[in-house]
C-alpha cells in the first residue's frame, strides 16, 4: 500500500496519447488547435515556434551551449519572411542555454507540455510538443491510472481570478498590486490577462466574466461567436448609431504592434478610435476604482 500511495502522490505526466485513450473526442478536437501546434520540428534541425496562426519563428541549436533565434520569421499576413520581432537585422540572436534569464528554456516551456529534458550535446528535449492536456490540467499520470474527478485539476471549478492565473502562466500574469504596466506599449496588448483585468466588465461583475466566458479551451472557435456582451449590456447607451458594427471592433479594438501582427485589446472599454486623439491602447475614461 505504501508503494501505491507514493505512486499516487508523484506528480508524473502521462502525455496526451494516454488521455486520448479515454477522452477521445476532446483529444481529437484539441489536437487541431493552435495550442497543440504551438511548437513543431522543422526541416534542418530547426524548431518552429508558433502554429502559424500569425507567425512562425525558427530556433536552432548552434553549439553545445547556445541556441539561435533566427532573424527572419514567417508571417501569415505576407505569406513570407520578415524580421523577427525585436531583432535589429536578419542575422539572428544567440542565447546561452543556461543564461540567468533562461530565455530560450522559457520559450520551450510555454510552447510545450511537461518537463524539459537535456539530451545528447545538451539538446533541449520537450516531453510533448505544443500546449496539450497537462499544461492546463496538471501532471495527471495518477488520474490516468485510476480515473476519478478527485485526482485531476478541472478548471471548470476555477474562479475568474484563478483562470487569469492559469492562462496567465503563458499569456502573462495580471499585474501584481503596485506593479506598473506600460499600457501605451502596443507589444503589451498580446498579454490578454494583463489588459482584461483592468476592465470594468471584469472588475465589477463579481467574477462572472472570465477567459472561459468567451473562449473554448479545447478548440479555436472564434470568441466572437460566443460573445455575451448583451447578457450584461442589453441596451447600451450610445450617442450615435452603431448598429452595424460589432461590439468588439469598438470596445476591444485591434492593435498592431508590427505591420504583420495583430491582437485584440482585452481591456474592454470606451476608446477614441477616430480623429487626432485616436488611441486603441487605453480607454478614454478609466474605471474610477483604479
Ligand atoms: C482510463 C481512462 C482515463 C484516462 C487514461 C484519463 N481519464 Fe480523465 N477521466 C476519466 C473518467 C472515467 C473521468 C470521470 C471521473 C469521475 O466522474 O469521477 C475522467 C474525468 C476527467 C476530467 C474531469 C474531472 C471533473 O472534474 O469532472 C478531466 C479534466 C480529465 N479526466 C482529464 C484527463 C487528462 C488530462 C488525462 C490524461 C493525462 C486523462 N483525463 C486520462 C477517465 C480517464
Ligand atoms: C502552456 C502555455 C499556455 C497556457 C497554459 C495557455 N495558453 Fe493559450 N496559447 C499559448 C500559446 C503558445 C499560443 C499560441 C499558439 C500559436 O502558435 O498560434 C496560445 C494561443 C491561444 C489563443 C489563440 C488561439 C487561436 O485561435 O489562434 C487563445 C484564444 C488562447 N491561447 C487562450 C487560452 C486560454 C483561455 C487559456 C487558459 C484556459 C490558455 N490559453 C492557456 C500558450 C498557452
Ligand atoms: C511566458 C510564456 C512564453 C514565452 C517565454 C514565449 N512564448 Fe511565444 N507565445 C506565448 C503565447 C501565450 C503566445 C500567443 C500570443 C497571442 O496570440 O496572444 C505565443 C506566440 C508565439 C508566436 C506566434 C506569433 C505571435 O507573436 O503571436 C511565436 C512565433 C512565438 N510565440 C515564439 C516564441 C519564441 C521564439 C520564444 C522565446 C524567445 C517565445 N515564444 C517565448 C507564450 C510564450
Ligand atoms: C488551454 C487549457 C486546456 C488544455 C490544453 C486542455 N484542457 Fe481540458 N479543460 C480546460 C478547461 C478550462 C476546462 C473546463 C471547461 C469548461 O468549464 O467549459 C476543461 C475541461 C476538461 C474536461 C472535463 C469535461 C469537459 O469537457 O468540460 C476534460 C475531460 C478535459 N478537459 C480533458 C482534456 C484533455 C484530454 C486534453 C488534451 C487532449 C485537454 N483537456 C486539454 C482546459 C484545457
Ligand atoms: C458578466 C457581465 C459583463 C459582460 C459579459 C460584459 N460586461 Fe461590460 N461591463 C460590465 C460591468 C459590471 C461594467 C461596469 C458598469 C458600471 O460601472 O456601472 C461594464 C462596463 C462596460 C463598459 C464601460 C467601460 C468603462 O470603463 O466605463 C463598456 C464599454 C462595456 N462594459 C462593454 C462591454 C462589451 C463590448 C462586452 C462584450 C465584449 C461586455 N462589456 C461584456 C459587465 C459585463
Ligand atoms: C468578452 C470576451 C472575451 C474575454 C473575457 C476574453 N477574450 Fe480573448 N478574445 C476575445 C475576442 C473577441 C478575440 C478576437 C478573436 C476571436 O474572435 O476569437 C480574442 C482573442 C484572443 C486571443 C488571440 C490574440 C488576440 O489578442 O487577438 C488570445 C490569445 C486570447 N483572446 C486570450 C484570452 C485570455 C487568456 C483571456 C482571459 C484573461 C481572454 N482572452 C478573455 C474575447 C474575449
Ligand atoms: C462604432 C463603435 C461602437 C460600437 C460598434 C459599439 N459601441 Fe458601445 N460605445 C461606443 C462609444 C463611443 C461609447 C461612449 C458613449 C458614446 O459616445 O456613445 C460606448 C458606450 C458603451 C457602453 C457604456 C455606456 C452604457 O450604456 O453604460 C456600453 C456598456 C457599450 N458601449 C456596450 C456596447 C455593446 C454591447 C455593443 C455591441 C452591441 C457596442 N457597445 C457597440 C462605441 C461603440
Amino acid at each position: 500500500m505504501v508503494v501505491f500511495a507514493l505512486l499516487f502522490a508523484s506528480p508524473e505526466f502521462a502525455g496526451s496519447p494516454i488521455c486520448a485513450g479515454c477522452h477521445a473526442e476532446i483529444a481529437q478536437t484539441q489536437a487541431k488547435t493552435h495550442h497543440a501546434r504551438a511548437l513543431s520540428e522543422a526541416p534542418g534541425g530547426r524548431w518552429a515556434f508558433g502554429a502559424g496562426a500569425q507567425a512562425i519563428t525558427y530556433v536552432s541549436q548552434s553549439t553545445e551551449d547556445t541556441y539561435v533565434e533566427h532573424g527572419l520569421s514567417w508571417y501569415r499576413k505576407i505569406d513570407g519572411l520578415a524580421l523577427t520581432p525585436g531583432h535589429p537585422d536578419s542575422r539572428g540572436v544567440t542565447y546561452r542555454t543556461f543564461a540567468p534569464d533562461a530565455a530560450i528554456l522559457r520559450c520551450f516551456q510555454c510552447h510545450s507540455t511537461g518537463m524539459l529534458r537535456l539530451g545528447a550535446q545538451r539538446r533541449i528535449e520537450p516531453a510533448e510538443l505544443g500546449v496539450r492536456c497537462e499544461a492546463c490540467h496538471g501532471p495527471a499520470a495518477a488520474h490516468a491510472r485510476m480515473p476519478s474527478r478527485h485526482n485531476i485539476r478541472n478548471p471548470a471549478r476555477f474562479t475568474a481570478a484563478e483562470l487569469n492565473q492559469l492562462c496567465g502562466q503563458c499569456h502573462r500574469m495580471p499585474p501584481a498590486q503596485g506593479e506598473e504596466t506600460n499600457f501605451e506599449n502596443p507589444w503589451n496588448v498580446r498579454h490578454q490577462p494583463v489588459y482584461f483585468t483592468q476592465s470594468a466588465c471584469f472588475r465589477k461583475s463579481d467574477g462572472k466574466l472570465s477567459c472561459l466566458s468567451c473562449h473554448r479551451p479545447h478548440s479555436d472557435q472564434p470568441a466572437s461567436a460566443s460573445l455575451k456582451c448583451a447578457e450584461c449590456h442589453p441596451k447600451p447607451k450610445h450617442q450615435s448609431n452603431v448598429s452595424n458594427r460589432s461590439c468588439v471592433s469598438c470596445h476591444m479594438p485591434v492593435v498592431n504592434p508590427s505591420p504583420w501582427l495583430s491582437f485584440h485589446n482585452h481591456w474592454i472599454g470606451i476608446y477614441q478610435l477616430t480623429g487626432p486623439q485616436a488611441n486603441p491602447l487605453r480607454p478614454l475614461k478609466q474605471w474610477p476604482g483604479r
